[in-house]
């Protein structure tokens, strides 16, 4: 039966297929009813991952029960904990793995969108499909199902994990190369008040010599929510407002919505509705939702113009007070529409080309994220790296720049959840990303606040934000001992930036995520496949943040039979395959570093990252039992896209063998020209005094270096060096 748009539904069995009903909501189905689905069979596999963004646990759970993983971009205020209902972004990759392969299947699809998982382990007991197939290998039944589209999927074959996010990234793209000031430390809230809040909580961060490099804006520094607009009175002064940060080597960031206030007076609104950059009704009349302004009308970013209409509005003319150190925050586009159907634009709504939203729910802030991003690459004529931070995101949204895990609570048990969602997200590229410090909504006690800066401290995105009915939250509120705790980690966070920086360039290069669940450095080891308490940060650091009240001692499972860990903050040296009951305080973050790696260390934390490049660097070699250790340094002049288009970077490996340490090019290397030095070399695991440290540099005469062993920690500082990594040098452990 084939029912005309907008008639009433009729009371036969066929009429709910084209029109459907949820609470006052009713969903015309222009087209027709439709779903398409698949079942996979992952014969050996017993455990997935992926399918961001839920709160859940890293290793996804069987269905079987309850709920589907559903991927739905909706905006999800305090969203429950765990749960597999769908958040603010989806990206709809399955990572499967075993002992021997790591594989992957992408279901390209951005309608809604259900995952059913079930493992033929989970009650081998009672389980019917071991039953009925008496294979003794176990299996994963994935069934897929999505509203609309044609199935385009694709299994990625690995076999290893690296070989999985590669040949992912090379469907979807890599890991944006971020600009360096970005991976610093971000101070947010909703709202600094006004220009004068703004400065005297940017001097507060000098006052307690505590790095930062950003400080953001939320809704209220617009006019009216007119976003491209300042109030006049809170931010008379915008563009003086960044020249002040910037004069400190500080940026700005503002909040820019996808929804736009429908006042015929404000020249933006009028340039959209006239050119055709909004989404549509089913009727042909404008779609109007509400949002932060009230009654708003919604960009189409799923028009090509659209999109470069929208780039064009950040260009430095015409977002007026705007400057080169202006960057943005996408937020609500999902989208988020307060009085539509679960909070977000009807399904029936028209975009352009004549698509229903319901075909592409899920990209509407993915297209937004990435013209933003366009339109501050544009506004430096090509030259500069943009920052862009987006709540929504899809497959793909790597390549724009950042995430974050949305309206999450001041409790703990978010905190710990914080890890596997941020993992999910890694295993599925999307790389820099991370979760508001300290909760959201409501307040964190010092304790709690304190235990999440050093989480947030390991990982990629590092922001605070807290909500307008919060209580201020800057770092030295909580008392001395607070602040001492905070600033610690954070210069901690500043130091390690030049390894950061070289896992982001791994990611931009190579797909490897730079957090990663501890199966994906430890593949063949069982026990890993369900850790989702700790991660590695790149190859080289394990971390186990302390996620729990109260504690004096926590638990650390140190993967790896052969390995060896060194503690980075006692150097003391742990045996692998085994769990190490640690004693804690509050100041304790357990980091380990793995036997066989080299890890490159700024010697000061500065006052942001600007200053990082002048500081010397030291270098931390943990070596395995063969007395080797591998590692790379990234250098590049940390804002620009020179490094792509004139091979302005440095690329430098680091080895050890046989009592000798190496510098020289990594796999590939560029020009950039820079003086950073090498100041000082810390060996772990180093049996031995050497009788002599020497440094050799062709052309140079061999000179001896000083140095200092401790017997008790078998590890040698190598002090008062001046080794320019972008030349080739030895140093030898005689
Ligand atoms: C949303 C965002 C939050 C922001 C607020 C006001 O709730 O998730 O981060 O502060 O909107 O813009």
């Amino acid at each position: 039966m084939v029912q005309s748009c907008g008639s009433e539904p009729q009371d036969d069995e066929t009429s709910s297929l084209w029109t459907e009903t949820f609470h006052k909501f009713v969903d015309i189905k222009a087209n027709g009813p439709s779903s398409i689905g698949a079942d996979l069979c992952l014969h050996g596999f017993s455990h997935a991952y992926g399918l961001p963004e839920h709160a859940d646990s890293l290793q996804l759970a069987d269905t079987r029960g309850g709920e589907p993983y559903r991927l739905y971009n909706l905006d999800v205020f305090a969203y429950d904990v765990p749960s597999r209902l769908g958040l603010y972004g989806s990206v709809p990759l399955l990572v499967a793995h075993k002992p021997d392969r790591t594989l992957a299947v992408f279901w390209l699809n951005a309608s809604e969108t259900f995952v059913n998982l079930r493992y033929s382990s989970a009650d081998p007991q009672e389980d019917e499909v071991l039953a009925r197939t008496t294979r003794l290998q176990p299996e994963t039944d994935v069934h897929w199902l999505s509203e609309s589209g044609v199935i385009d999927s694709l299994v990625l074959l690995g076999p290893s994990p690296q070989e999985v996010f590669h040949q992912y990234a090379q469907l979807t793209g890599y890991q944006a190369l971020p600009p360096l000031f970005a991976l610093g430390y971000h101070q947010c809230r909703w709202n600094y008040e006004d220009e004068a809040d703004v400065k005297a909580v940017d001097a507060g961060f000098d006052r307690h010599r505590i790095p930062y490099d950003v400080i953001w804006l939320d809704i209220e520094h617009t006019d009216g929510k007119r976003y491209f607009t300042w109030d006049p009175v809170r931010f008379p002064e915008p563009a003086q407002l960044q020249k002040y940060l910037g004069w400190k080597n500080r940026k700005l960031v503002v909040i820019s919505d996808p929804h736009i206030k429908t006042d015929p007076e404000w020249s933006l609104y009028r340039e959209a509705r006239d050119r055709g950059h909004l989404v549509k009704t089913r009727d042909g009349d404008l779609f109007k939702g509400s949002c932060w302004p009230g009654e708003s009308c919604y960009l189409d970013f799923s028009s090509p113009d659209t999109r470069a209409w929208y780039s064009s509005c950040f260009g430095l003319e015409k977002y007026k007070g705007s400057t080169p150190l202006l960057y943005l925050w996408n937020d609500m586009n999902e989208p988020s529409v307060f009085c539509g159907p679960e909070q977000t634009m009807p399904k029936d709504a028209v975009h352009h080309g004549g698509w229903e939203h319901r075909e592409l729910h899920n990209l509407y802030g993915f297209y937004q994220h990435g013209a933003t991003a366009q339109g501050l690459i544009q506004r430096s004529g090509g030259k500069e790296r943009p920052f862009v931070l987006s709540r929504s995101f899809f497959a793909g949204s790597q390549r724009f720049g950042a995430v974050w895990t949305g309206d999450n609570v001041a409790s703990w048990e978010y905190l710990k959840v914080s890890i596997p969602m941020l993992l999910s997200l890694n295993v599925t590229g999307v790389g820099f990303c991370g979760a508001d410090v300290g909760g959201f909504f409501r307040d964190p006690d010092p304790e709690l606040l304190l235990r999440w800066y050093q989480a947030a401290a390991l990982q990629p995105f590092f922001r605070n934000h807290c909500a307008l009915w919060s209580k201020r939250r800057e770092p030295w509120l909580f008392g001395d001992e607070v602040t001492a705790a905070i600033r610690r980690v954070i210069r901690e966070r500043y130091c390690l930036l030049p390894y950061w920086y070289t896992l982001f360039y791994q990611a931009h290069t190579s797909g490897l995520p730079p957090l990663r669940p501890l199966w994906v450095e430890f593949p063949k080891e069982q026990n890993t496949f369900t850790v989702d308490s700790q991660y590695m940060i790149g190859g080289a650091l394990l971390a186990s943040p302390v996620t729990e009240p109260g504690v004096q001692e926590v638990d650390v499972f140190l993967p790896g039979v052969d390995e060896v860990w060194y503690d980075i903050s006692s150097k003391e040296a742990y045996e692998g395959g085994r769990t190490l009951t640690l004693p804690v305080t509050l100041s304790t973050v357990p980091v380990f570093q793995r036997a066989g790696s080299v890890v490159c260390r700024s010697t000061e934390s500065g006052s942001c990252t600007a200053q990082l490049q002048s500081f010397p660097l030291s270098i931390t070699v943990a070596l395995n039992s063969q007395g080797a250790a591998d590692g790379e340094l990234y250098l590049d002049d940390g804002h620009s896209f020179d490094y792509r288009d004139e091979s302005s970077f440095r690329l430098r490996r680091f080895s050890v063998r046989a009592g000798r340490l190496l510098c020289r090019p990594g796999s590939e290397d560029g020009t950039f020209d820079c003086d950073t030095c090498v100041e000082s070399l810390i060996v772990l695991g180093l049996k031995s005094k050497p009788s002599t440290v020497t440094v050799h540099m062709s052309g140079t005469k061999d000179s001896p270096a000083k140095f200092q062993y401790m017997e008790s920690s078998s590890s040698l500082t190598v002090s008062d060096l001046k080794l320019r990594v972008s030349q080739d040098w030895d140093v030898h452990m005689g």
